[in-house]
């Protein structure tokens, strides 16, 4: 358990929206296709590629909506599997787009679609008092999709999500794994991303499942007490299997994949800035956040909302 509480969250979308029925000037397939089996409706593509763009939108926001003063952070992590650059990082970009004080730690982390969570269990070990982190999920995943593939190409989009954390008085309950795998979801430097989609599938349930219920346990919560879930947005049928058989009630799992599909590492905060936006957090609601994804990784957080 670490101490952690977000001070502002923000996020960006490019303005390109591709419907479903756009897919189908690429591949064989469908709106009720895609419809059924995913519960997407449209995506955005970035059509430039930049991470770093998208990152710097996100990022903007989140620090203004925190309160904080720019010299106070004192981290930068940015999820993402997809930057423009082998190097520098996105993180050490940021530094100089977002004029960030010079003595900051910056670098890029990939965990695939857990890499928000990972980079937010990296940025809580970072705090100290007076010093903020500034989280980032920012995915260009468009860049590594084959358009001729239908398996993989209708299920991804691109955006950004940033938050601003620091340290408080909330717990952070984490929990995270990998079990090395390079065959199920995979994308190899200068090649396209292949995916074998039932087995990820079944990863996907079964870990969502498990890894929310050790969050609880670890809280000394039940789920029911949980306020909010908001899942990795890849399917909404894997989102559905989990409450289901876990019987939570679905308003409880919080979802925008019909939006954006899967953004990869932006899902997960591209909902918190959205839900944020709506008014939906209020200070004492329990939250918890899970990503799954290639590696194969999964990590969760559970914390309490407010500062
Ligand atoms: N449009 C139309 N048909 C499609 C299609 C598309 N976009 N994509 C695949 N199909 C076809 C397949 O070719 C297959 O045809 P066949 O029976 O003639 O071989 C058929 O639909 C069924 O394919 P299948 O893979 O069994 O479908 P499914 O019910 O398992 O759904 C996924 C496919 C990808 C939607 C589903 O497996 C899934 O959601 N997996 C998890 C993916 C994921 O979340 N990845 C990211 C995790 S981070």
């Amino acid at each position: 358990m670490q101490e952690m509480t977000i001070l502002g969250t923000g996020s960006f979308v490019p303005e390109h929206i591709l419907t479903n029925d756009d897919m189908t000037q690429y591949v064989d397939t469908s709106d009720e296709w895609i419809r059924t089996r995913t519960g997407i409706v449209n995506r955005h593509f970035q059509d430039n590629g930049s991470v770093l763009e998208m990152s710097v939108a996100a990022s903007r926001q989140a620090i203004e909506r925190s309160g904080i003063a720019k010299d106070q952070i004192g981290a930068v992590i940015v999820a993402t599997f997809t930057s423009e650059y082998a190097t520098p990082s996105i993180a050490s970009l940021l530094q100089r787009e977002l004029d960030l004080p010079a003595n900051i730690i910056s670098f890029d982390l990939n965990a695939a679609c857990s890499g928000f969570i990972y980079a937010l269990m990296a940025g809580a070990a970072l705090l100290t008092e007076g010093r903020y982190a500034l989280i980032v999920g920012a995915e260009a995943v468009s860049s590594v999709l084959d358009m001729s593939d239908r398996n993989t190409c209708v299920l991804f989009g691109d955006g950004a999500g940033a938050c601003v954390i620091g340290k408080g008085h909330k717990a952070l309950y984490q929990v995270a794994g990998c079990q090395g795998d390079d065959e199920v979801l995979v994308a190899r430097r200068n090649d396209y991303l292949h995916m074998e989609g039932r087995q990820v599938f079944k990863f996907a349930v079964k870990t969502l499942e498990r890894t929310l219920n050790d969050l609880v346990e670890q809280a000394g919560l039940s789920v029911e007490e949980l306020d909010y879930v908001i899942s990795h947005q890849a399917n909404y049928r894997i989102i559905k299997h989990v409450y289901e058989k876990m019987k939570i009630p679905a308003e409880k799992f919080y979802m925008n994949l019909q939006e954006f599909g899967n953004t990869s590492a932006a899902s997960i905060p591209l909902a918190l800035a959205e839900m944020d936006q709506k008014g939906l957090l209020q200070n004492g609601m329990k939250i918890a956040m899970i990503g799954f994804g290639s590696g194969l990784t999964y990590g969760g957080v559970l914390l309490e909302w407010g500062k």
